[in-house]
């Protein structure tokens, strides 16, 4: 028995639109194919929102299955923090939104801006409210909507992104359960290369921003990947070895889903199996800040209260860190 609150995963939900596009498809958009798609990525299909949706809609639909599941009234929410780099609308923020479409009418909300480190980046804020004894039940949210941002011309970066949200519900646990620790880092130098350049204020939007495509994301991939490789490998094995973890101990890898190669790297670094490794990219592609959230819906009910999970992301920023948990629940 731990009498210090930690904040525990008490449910979690997710929402994918119904739209589906595979290599086969993106094969007759841009020069691409399923081969070099999948042998560089591991990616076979991802889902696009149509329709005129936007971020908040995922979000909402995510964090009502969330309470619906968990028996949670709405208006018990004291707080919820996005993580997301395609909000509805520069102002107001999606969490914002989310309360007014979700009925959360006593929550207040903010998003964090971590790019695909953008669920480790929230659940780590979001876990102080409850440590602190302040909040009971604070929503933790990854989404994005990448197909928004995403050049459809551009095969080095359409081939790799897709829509999605994930939310979990933090709790206050006694018992020892819930987050024990976690490292974030950030390297501002990495706007080089990966970046939305226009529609900020360094970049206003003007009809040469648009004729330019600067709108869209711009990877410089090889750059990317060599960072990311090494920076998520490394903070996975830095919090393992700041909290006296074996790769016995860990029972599961919740990685960022960005590329099969940078997850495999990072396994390896810490010393696990394949079986312990959480893997749907093939399936949902890059959703950035929402591949943690659903890694952990596609596989709660393997999940055991106790397990100790280590949740691991790299992304634009540079952002990256990494979170040690310990499950709260059997489902
Ligand atoms: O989640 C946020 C953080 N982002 C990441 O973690 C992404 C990290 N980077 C990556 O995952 C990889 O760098 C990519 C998947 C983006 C690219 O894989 P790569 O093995 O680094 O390929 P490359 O960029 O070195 O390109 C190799 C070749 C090039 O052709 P040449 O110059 O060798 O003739 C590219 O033009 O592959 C070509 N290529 C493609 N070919 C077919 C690039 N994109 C495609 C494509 N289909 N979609």
């Amino acid at each position: 028995m731990n009498n210090k609150i930690k904040a525990a995963i008490t449910g979690v939900h997710g929402y994918l639109p119904d739209f589906v596009l595979d290599n086969k498809k993106l094969s007759e958009m841009v020069d691409t194919n399923d081969e070099w798609i999948t042998t560089r990525t591991g990616i076979k299909e991802r889902r696009i929102l149509k329709n005129g949706g936007a971020a908040s809609d995922m979000a909402t639909e995510a964090v009502k299955g969330l309470l619906e599941k968990t028996s949670t009234k709405a208006e018990d929410i004291d707080l919820i923090v996005v993580g997301t780099v395609t909000a509805d609308y520069p102002f107001p923020s999606t969490a914002n939104i989310v309360c007014d479409k979700a009925g959360l009418k006593n929550a207040f909300g903010f998003d964090i801006k971590a790019a695909c480190s953008g669920f480790i980046y929230s659940i780590s804020t979001a876990a102080q409210f409850i440590e602190t004894g302040k909040y009971k039940k604070v929503i933790v949210v990854g989404v994005d909507m990448m197909s928004s941002i995403i050049d459809y011309e551009d095969r080095t970066t359409c081939v790799i992104f897709g829509d999605g949200a994930g939310a979990v519900l933090l709790e206050p646990n006694i018992e020892g359960y819930g987050v024990q620790d976690f490292i974030l880092r950030n390297d501002g130098e990495g706007r080089k290369y990966l970046v939305q350049p226009a529609g900020g204020s360094k970049n206003p939007a003007t009809i040469e921003t648009v004729e330019k495509r600067m709108h869209f994301v711009k990877q410089e991939g090889k750059q990317v990947f060599k960072f990311a490789v090494t920076n998520m490998a490394e903070v996975s094995a830095e919090i393992m070895e700041k909290n006296n973890l074996t790769s016995e101990d860990v029972d599961w890898l919740v990685p960022h889903q960005a590329n099969l190669r940078i997850i495999d790297a990072t396994a390896n670094r810490m010393g696990l199996t394949k079986d312990k490794v959480m893997i749907n990219i093939e399936k949902y592609g890059n959703t950035t800040a929402a591949t943690l959230p659903l890694c952990l819906w596609d596989y709660e009910k393997q999940l055991k209260k106790g397990d100790n999970l280590i949740l691991s992301a790299f992304g634009g920023g540079f952002t990256w860190g990494a979170v040690y948990l310990k499950w709260a629940y059997n489902s």
